[in-house]
């Protein structure tokens, strides 16, 4: 079989087992489901496994709940944690998932210490900076997905609003991933064109902009309520599989993901949405943009916001 780089996914759930299948379908990796839960990941890895065939993919796909198979991996995905249920916020979840990251990053350390680390277990700035101290991994490796994700959405809902291709609806939205986070409308465009035109025309109003960056900061609760069991699973997958392949294939793709802030945007010590550049050596760069003076403001907000959420990881030991 041709030789291909691997990731594994920690944590066979939704996201997981969805990635597993979008990994396949691109042929990007071989890959390991791996989850605690016995038989959880080898059964959903047969599974896909067994798809193969219909599509014509040759490709390696093994489930595990030992730590072991993780060794030799180039990426690993995190989805290991609890998702919210109605009635949750992301906060919510701190304790429970930062024990999981306390232990997986310790996991990481003896056995995949050179690998790419991408987590997506919420509140994802909290976790990502609980697993990166855990590991003590290089931060450059550690990285959380959550601004492609909340971008994706606030670029599909002004698709809708505009009746214009989501294709060309470009925008980044930065800060933390919750209430607080930041969409900037200083750099949203529709291929080429500044958003702030089609609020000039009266195309869109202040007011419609203002209730879909709400809807935007609220686009996971509103997929919560509706499912009622579990939360967003495809597009957060997709987002994972976009830094993924940024890294294994040396992309250098601007993304806006959740990377370690050591005096960018005036922030220390802490994880944060920003832009990065994704290649072969992790997080390559940070791009430090220049924001409004009220996003400036949203910013610092945000960043307030998920120091304290940081602080109170010292109270789970
Ligand atoms: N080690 C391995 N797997 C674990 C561990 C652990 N210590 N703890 C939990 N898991 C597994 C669970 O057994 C479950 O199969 O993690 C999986 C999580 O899957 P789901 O419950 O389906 O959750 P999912 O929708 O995939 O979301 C995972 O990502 O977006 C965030 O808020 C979301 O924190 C949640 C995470």
């Amino acid at each position: 079989m041709q030789k291909r780089p691997k990731i594994s996914l920690i944590g066979a759930g939704n996201i997981g087992s969805t990635l597993g299948h979008l990994i396949i379908l691109e042929q990007l990796s071989n890959v390991v489901l791996f989850d605690k839960i016995d038989g959880l990941a080898e059964g959903k890895a047969l599974d896909i496994a067994q798809s193969s065939s219909v599509e014509g993919l040759c490709i390696d796909v093994s489930g595990s709940n030992t730590y072991k198979d993780l060794e030799n991996s180039d990426v690993i995905i995190i989805t290991a944690g609890s998702p919210r249920k109605p009635n949750m916020s992301r906060d919510d979840l701190t304790e429970i998932n930062a024990i999981v990251m306390k232990s997986l990053g310790k996991e990481i350390a003896t056995h995949c210490p050179d690998a790419f680390i991408i987590v997506v277990t919420n509140p994802l700035d909290a976790m990502v900076y609980e697993l990166q101290r855990s590991a003590n991994i290089p931060s450059h490796k550690v990285i959380g997905m959550a601004g492609i994700l909340d971008s994706s959405r606030f670029c599909y809902f002004l698709a809708k609003e505009l009746n214009v291709s989501i294709k060309d609806v470009k925008s980044l939205v930065l800060g933390g991933h919750g209430d607080s986070m930041v969409p900037l409308v200083s750099h949203t465009s529709i291929n080429g064109v500044p958003l702030q035109h089609f609020i000039n025309t009266g195309e869109l109003s202040q007011q419609r902009l203002d209730e879909i960056m709400q809807r935007t900061r609220d686009g996971g609760v509103e997929i919560v309520n509706l499912l009622k069991t579990g939360s967003a699973f495809y597009a957060p997958a997709a987002a994972a599989l976009a830094m993924a392949r940024a890294y294994l294939k040396d992309e250098k793709r601007l993304l806006p993901c959740c990377a370690f802030l050591n005096g960018e945007y005036g922030v220390h010590n802490l994880y944060m949405g920003v832009p990065t550049v994704i290649g072969k050596n992790g997080v390559e760069r940070i791009v430090e943009l220049p924001l409004s003076k009220e996003e400036k403001l949203s910013f610092k907000r945000s960043t307030n916001y998920v120091q304290n959420l940081v602080k109170t990881l010292e109270t789970y030991g």
